[in-house]
């Protein structure tokens, strides 16, 4: 049996003197001098990597002479202070393995490659350092969202994933189904859903929220993270067709208590980043989006702007600006004036509230004006919207009102509408997308490279 493996994390964090450790990883580097070689291997455990010194005794080896950026290999020897320049430690091989070759075709051999390049290999881009820190701040961030919501004592709640209900009402569902595609059973020109697998139309959900409701009518507090699916054929920067998202969902909550949880939420997300992932952040920070840091610890004390969505629309008609898209009362806003807002009106974040009743789902509270809805989206700098939510319809003839407007189908959601009928009171939610926050905290400009197999329109390689 080989020894224990140590990872190169807690061999850069340690004091230092241990023999005969064993490292196991990925090269990144080769350098080889006449008596000498220098490894830099990296096991995903950290951002950095180990240097292991090679000595001359080793380096005509046959594990060493076929070594090359990417390959696998293990090492033991002694952990030695390092006289190298920015590392403590370095280990001095005694005993290499090549466990994993490599050869000159491996597409990871130059250091810069594009992102869209590294999309194209995805199978292969966790190894390069850019998506070590995604996927490592990515793991961390989604343990932080937990942590918040079991410090608040709210129920982690798993809603599902198959569903016969559109949730946002806009029509945008992956149908899932087990009928013959080319030769579906019909009835009178249509296709007879009752004979499909669940005896009706099913698709992937687009939200876990109306189910979360139902647990909220029992639990208080509960929240739902989990994949949601969206079949919009928007090939944006920002949307992808399936993503993670954050519901939490609260009994007895109005919606500037929804905002302040929602405050609360993405400033701790944000505090937990810049005390767990520094040097990931370093990274970002140095490569990818400057002042990236500046930017996350302004945040954490900044007050988050609120604006009613009358206000916003006033706001940008006398701002003087010309948007491709004029803002109007009544229209949804659009992603120019969203970004316009956050970032050049309150230059920070930003709650818009109140939208008009006909451009939000059916199941946000209708305001006493009749002309707006108890919602909210939160905007940030760089991604927009980042968080949309509402106070719900708790009253049973208003909803079921809303539901014929909207043109949802109230026999279909009888379940949804039960608990406004008996046992239920007034709550609000709200929804996070995990990867436009991961965009936010890593200021990676492209969703599809905070995730670690996009699915988009006509993507669903890997
Ligand atoms: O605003 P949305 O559509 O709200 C809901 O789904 C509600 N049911 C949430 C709730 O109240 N419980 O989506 C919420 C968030 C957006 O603000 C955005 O961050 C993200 O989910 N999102 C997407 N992220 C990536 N790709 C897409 N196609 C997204 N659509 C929404
Ligand atoms: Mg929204």
């Amino acid at each position: 049996m080989s020894k224990p493996r140590s990872t190169v994390k807690e061999l850069l964090n340690s004091s230092g003197g241990q023999q005969q450790i064993r490292v196991c990883g990925w090269v990144r580097s080769v350098r080889r001098g006449k008596d000498v070689a220098f490894i830099a291997l990296n096991d995903g455990s950290c951002q950095g990597s180990l240097q292991i010194v090679v000595a001359a005794s080793l380096l005509q080896a046959p594990a060493m002479t076929a070594l090359g950026t990417g390959a696998c290999i293990a090492v033991q020897g002694d952990l030695v202070a390092s006289p190298a320049a920015g590392q403590s430690w370095e280990l001095q091989a005694d005993r290499l393995e090549l466990l994993g070759e490599v050869d000159a075709t491996y597409p990871l051999q130059k250091k810069r490659h594009t992102f869209e390049y590294l999309r194209s290999i995805a199978h292969l881009r966790p190894r390069a350092n850019t998506f070590g820190a995604v996927f490592r701040m990515r793991s961390a961030l989604s343990f932080a969202v937990h942590q918040f919501f079991h410090e608040r004592g709210f129920m982690y709640v798993h809603t599902p994933i198959i569903t016969t209900n559109d949730c946002e009402g806009a029509g945008e569902m992956f149908r899932v189904t087990t009928l013959d595609a080319t030769n579906p059973p019909m009835t009178d020109d249509q296709v007879d859903w009752a004979q499909d697998f669940f005896g009706n139309r099913a698709g992937l959900t687009v939200s876990g929220q109306l189910q979360g409701e139902l647990f909220a009518m029992a639990f208080a507090d509960i929240y739902t993270f989990g994949p949601t699916f969206r079949a919009e054929n928007s090939n944006t920067s920002r949307h992808a067709s399936e993503f993670w998202m954050i519901e939490p969902e609260m009994a007895f909550a109005d919606l500037a208590r929804n905002c302040e949880v929602a405050e609360e939420f993405f400033r701790y997300l944000v505090t937990y980043a810049l005390e767990h992932c520094r040097d990931e952040l370093a990274f970002f920070n140095e490569r990818i989006a400057q002042g990236l840091i500046d930017r996350l610890e302004q945040l954490v004390d900044a007050p988050f702007h609120r604006v009613t969505y009358s206000e916003a629309i006033r706001l940008l008609e006398q701002s003087g600006r010309t948007f491709e898209f004029p803002a109007a009362w009544g229209q949804d806003l659009q992603s120019e004036h969203e970004r316009y807002l956050t970032e050049e009106i309150f230059a920070g974040p930003v709650f818009v509230t109140d939208y008009p009743q006909q451009i939000k789902a059916f199941y946000m509270r209708l305001n006493d004006d009749n002309k707006t809805v108890a919602a909210m989206d939160l905007l940030v700098p760089r991604v927009g919207e980042i968080i949309g939510g509402s106070q719900r319809e708790e009253r049973l003839e208003v909803l079921e009102r809303r539901m014929v407007e909207h043109g949802v189908d109230p026999a279909g959601l009888d379940w949804y509408l039960d608990i406004r009928r008996w046992g239920g009171c007034h709550h609000a939610g709200f929804g996070l997308g995990f990867e436009r926050l991961l965009m936010y905290l890593t200021g990676m400009e492209n969703i599809r490279d905070v995730i670690p197999f996009p699915r988009t329109p006509g993507n669903a390689r890997f």
